[in-house]
């Protein structure tokens, strides 16, 4: 999510944007492995999952209620318009071979909001009786999971992308 300039962030939103990516990222490879049957590490999931809950609503409260916050916020989710424009144009630049923006803005926007809805169901999931009289809550769960794991590889790859781009024009330099 470091699209958000750097300067406009304070050390404490940086440090509550570091929260989400890691205990989202813990939550990711905990579930993948719960689904290839390590339920043991279930107990590790609710606890980070509260953990990411936590540093989530931090992170929307910075988003909603502090002016930088709410700059980032336009960044995050464009007008469905700017998005696709965006989105071409940073498929174009990578077919190109050009250099792209650090890190996609429209992956980050999805990003949070998937995480957020995932962390809810699993809030449910975890603490409350729905599941047993809603089994698709689950399924809910890890198709949301599923989309998350996606975008983070996605995430990873046009980051890469991005450094290579940099690393290569320097040289040039
Ligand atoms: C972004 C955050 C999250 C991701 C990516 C994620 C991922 C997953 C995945 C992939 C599964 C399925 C495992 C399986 O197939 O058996 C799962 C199950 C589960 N998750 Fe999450 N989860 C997240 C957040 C949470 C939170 C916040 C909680 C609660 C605090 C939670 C509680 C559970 C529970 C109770 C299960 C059911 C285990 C079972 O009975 O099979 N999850 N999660």
């Amino acid at each position: 999510m470091s699209a958000i300039p750097r300067e406009r962030r304070s050390a404490w939103s940086l440090a509550i944007l570091l929260g989400v990516v890691v205990t989202v990222t813990l939550q990711i490879f905990s579930g993948i492995a719960m689904g290839l049957g390590w339920m043991s590490l279930l107990a590790f999931h609710i606890e980070d999952g509260m953990a990411a809950a936590l540093f989530i609503l931090l992170e929307w409260l910075w988003l909603t209620g502090t002016r930088p916050g709410r700059r980032a916020l336009g960044h995050l989710f464009p007008t469905v318009g700017q998005r696709w424009r965006a989105a071409g144009r940073q498929c174009r630049d990578i077919f190109l071979n050009r250099p792209t923006p650090a890190l996609n803005t429209i992956v980050e926007g999805a990003f949070l909001l998937i995480a957020t809805l995932a962390v809810l169901l699993g809030l449910l999931l975890a603490f409350t009786a729905l599941p047993a009289r809603f089994p698709l809550l689950l399924a809910g769960h890890r198709a949301l999971a599923g989309l998350l794991a996606l975008l983070w590889i996605i995430h990873l790859l046009l980051a890469l992308h991005a450094a290579l781009g940099r690393r290569a024009a320097a040289r040039r330099c």
